[in-house]
């Protein structure tokens, strides 16, 4: 085991925040920690939200990123439920192991606020923060589950609790957005899958996507939607856009139907009209992340259905700047992932 290792770090360096590439003493576990090798990252909106400033207050030299898989390499002494060799994804908050979400879990989210993260060569985790890899994938396929694989799952499994046959929209096509097409496709929901660009539109028909809209040569996409579905609407929005859209995701939905709001890609702050929720019986389904016992209901619903993860681009160790651009510009289809084996 080496006693020094490669991460990233942000730091506040005037108004901007500085991504920076360190050296730091590898971590040694404590007696309810296990240190693992992580061998792939991946990046989500959120990282890009917290490099811009936009995630709130953030210790100097944290350690950013959520999402990662690798390999167990040593164990503390009270260590029960992970041996060396094994292979494990990080789940998102530390805190939450299992059960009902707490406010105070949120101050422990990985590569947030005062929580380390996991863009580092190695990483210590409490015990009950990790899952175990499903078979059917590798671990860099893992490492995009974390954070984007279960938010899908919770906002539309958990507490959307969608059933064969509803509709579902889904805003984009990005990380979260591809996951959840994946995920109700394989639990016989019908899925619309909104985007900027035709090509996209087509990759997501591919993936099984009943209907598709462009939103921008479609501005009013949540008429098309409810004209797609019989005048009746969609059983479940996945709203992700929140400034721009969540007017719209309501005016899209069915009656009784369920909002899971996620997202804020168009911006902070919107506030719709809500009249049209009570008249329609449906409801908003606040969405944060999960919990470690979540993500592995994930990774049992990927195995069962044999789901692999939509990865569009790879980036090295070296190459970490350049990831966070690519996910900026938007051109990924699904998800950006860094390669820590990779040179
Ligand atoms: N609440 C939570 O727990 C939670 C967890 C994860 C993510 N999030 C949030 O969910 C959102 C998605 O995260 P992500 O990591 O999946 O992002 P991402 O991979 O970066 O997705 C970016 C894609 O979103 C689409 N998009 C951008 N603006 C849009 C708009 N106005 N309407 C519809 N689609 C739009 C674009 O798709 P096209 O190129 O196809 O147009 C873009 O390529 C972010 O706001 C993130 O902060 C929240």
């Amino acid at each position: 085991m080496s006693a020094i290792i490669k991460a990233y770090q942000l730091n506040q360096a005037g108004p901007a925040i500085e991504l920076q590439a360190v050296m730091l003493a590898a971590p040694v576990p404590g007696p309810q920690q296990v240190l693992v090798q992580v061998v792939a990252a991946s990046l989500n909106y959120r990282d890009l939200l917290t490099l811009r400033g936009q995630n709130g207050d953030f210790a100097d030299q944290l350690v950013p990123l959520s999402d990662a898989a690798g390999i167990v390499c040593a164990v503390g002494s009270a260590v029960t439920r992970w041996q060396v060799g094994d292979r494990v994804m990080s789940s998102f908050f530390r805190d939450w192991h299992s059960g009902p979400f707490k406010q105070s879990y949120l101050g422990a989210a990985l590569g947030g606020g005062q929580t380390p993260g996991v863009l580092a060569e190695q990483v210590v985790f409490e015990q009950h923060a990790l899952v175990a890899v499903p078979a059917h994938l590798s671990l860099a396929e893992a490492a995009t589950l974390p954070c984007a694989g279960l938010t899908a799952w919770n906002g539309l499994f958990t507490r959307g609790q969608l059933r064969a046959g509803e509709t579902v929209l889904v805003q984009g096509t990005g990380g979260v957005a591809l996951f959840a097409l994946q995920l109700a496709v394989a639990q016989g929901a019908r899925v619309i899958v909104t985007s900027s660009s035709d090509a996209k539109l087509q990759r997501a028909k591919a993936l099984g996507a009943w209907q598709t809209i462009n939103y921008r040569t479609h501005p009013n996409w949540h008429e098309l939607a409810r004209e797609l579905t019989g005048g009746e609407g969609v059983d479940h929005v996945l709203e992700l856009g929140g400034l721009e859209t969540f007017e719209r995701s309501i005016a899209a939905l069915a009656a009784g139907g369920r909002i899971a709001q996620i997202g804020v890609l168009s911006g902070f702050g919107a506030s719709p009209n809500v009249q049209s929720i009570l008249f329609m019986n449906a409801s908003i389904n606040g969405v944060c992340v999960g919990s470690a016992e979540q993500l592995n209901a994930l990774a049992a619903f990927m195995s069962t259905h044999q789901i692999k993860p939509i990865i569009d681009r790879e980036f090295s160790f070296a190459e970490v700047p350049q990831a966070f651009a690519y996910l900026a510009a938007a051109e990924h289809f699904g998800k950006v992932l860094i390669r820590l084996d990779q040179a």
